[in-house]
């Protein structure tokens, strides 16, 4: 039987409801949104009959085995707890958490139950980082002693409601939303950050316009392994949306390209060689969702819905479960400290929480 799924907040999470109500294995039996305008969309656009206001409606409704929380990320690990707590699987948007107490918290509730839960990063499926990870899983890179990450995202139409009250991103310090920079590395890897030191900076007043973050900030980890990683996050900028990851090994580097190619456009160097090789990569065939459904990005959403669907069936933990989300989204939550306090700042190991 298919699983039920309710999917709340539906900006985002409208595509995920199209992925789950396009799925075989899954029912969209329900949506959630606070904004009427947005329940009605989804009544129309997925042909879903039952949507709530509450989130709390939502996780009562005995139909569901699963829950999909695409609501902003302050409401994250709330909304996670509540689900779990009812019985449900839960499938969350990134970040995990956006404060130590909440990822605490998440851990305590998490690890009591035996429901699966998986962060929605989709970094780890962009085909460049699939390719990164097999020239590493063939020990083509050796081991790497330090890599970089970019995400570089302008998003001022999202800063505001249209009534003028501000949005939850126009106060996110950049560095609390880490993972699509972390997970790469972390997932194919499998270190930790363990220390970080990070430092902000922004531009002139005049440009301010009422954001109430730094426009950039950077930090520095060292990990478990003995490398040095760097993240640099901005959401206020004069520059195309970017993202950009790159790894070196001590047999091999990768690194992808920059802009809307870091997804498709990997470059590497194998071995004693100054040669570079250029490769386009691409998500693999998918014929469980017609092409209709979405390209590219969306792609990678077919990805994470088909593994959470086989962690819940198999019982097995998902390709993202809590702690691996929270090695990819704590560091961020302890460099907005390093900012505030200089020098390095110890990233606490999760598991230790239990
Ligand atoms: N690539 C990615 O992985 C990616 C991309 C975009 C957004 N996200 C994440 O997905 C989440 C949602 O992003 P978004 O851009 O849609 O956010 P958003 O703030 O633009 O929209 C969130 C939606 O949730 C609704 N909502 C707010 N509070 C609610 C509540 N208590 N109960 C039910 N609904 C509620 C809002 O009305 C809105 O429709 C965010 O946490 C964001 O970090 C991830």
């Amino acid at each position: 039987m298919a699983l039920g799924v309710g999917v709340a907040g539906l900006r985002f999470g409208m595509s995920w409801a199209r992925v789950f109500d396009a799925y075989a294995e899954t029912d969209l039996v329900a949506v959630c949104d606070l904004e009427p305008e947005k329940r009605d969309m989804a009544k129309q656009q997925v042909g879903v009959d039952t949507a709530y206001e509450a989130f709390e409606e939502l996780v009562g409704d005995e139909r569901m085995d699963a829950v999909a929380v695409f609501t902003p990320a302050p409401l994250h690990a709330d909304h996670v707890m509540q689900a779990i707590r009812a019985g449900k699987h839960v499938l969350c948007a990134v970040p995990a958490a956006m404060t130590m107490g909440e990822a605490k918290a998440l851990v305590e509730v998490v690890s009591k139950s035996d429901r699966t839960y998986m962060m929605a990063e989709n970094w780890v499926y962009e085909p460049t980082v699939v390719r990164a990870r097999s020239l590493y899983e063939e020990k083509k890179l050796g081991k790497i002693y330090y890599a970089e990450a970019e995400y570089i995202h302008g998003l001022k139409a999202l800063r505001h409601h249209p009534d003028g009250r501000p949005t939850w991103r126009n106060s996110l310090a950049p560095l609390l939303y880490p993972t699509h920079g972390t997970s790469p590395y972390i997932h194919m890897t499998g270190d930790r950050f363990v220390e970080v030191t990070a430092v902000a900076s922004s531009g002139r007043e005049a440009f301010q316009e009422g954001y109430e973050a730094d426009w950039m900030q950077t930090a520095l980890f060292r990990t478990e392994n003995g490398a040095v990683f760097r993240l640099m996050n901005s959401f206020q900028n004069v520059h195309g949306m970017s993202h950009f990851l790159s790894f070196f090994g001590d047999e091999g580097s990768f690194e992808t390209g920059r802009f809307r190619e870091a997804r498709t456009v990997g470059y590497y160097s194998i071995g004693d060689k100054e040669e570079v090789t250029r490769e386009v990569c691409s998500h693999p065939e998918l014929p469980q969702f017609s092409d209709a459904l979405g390209k590219g990005h969306g792609r990678t959403s077919m990805q994470i819905v088909l593994d959470f669907v086989v962690a819940i069936q198999n019982g097995t933990p998902s390709p993202v479960e809590l702690m691996l989300a929270l090695d990819m989204t704590l560091p961020g939550i302890v460099g907005v400290q390093a900012v505030g306090q200089g020098g390095w700042v110890e990233v606490p190991n999760p598991r230790s929480w239990v």
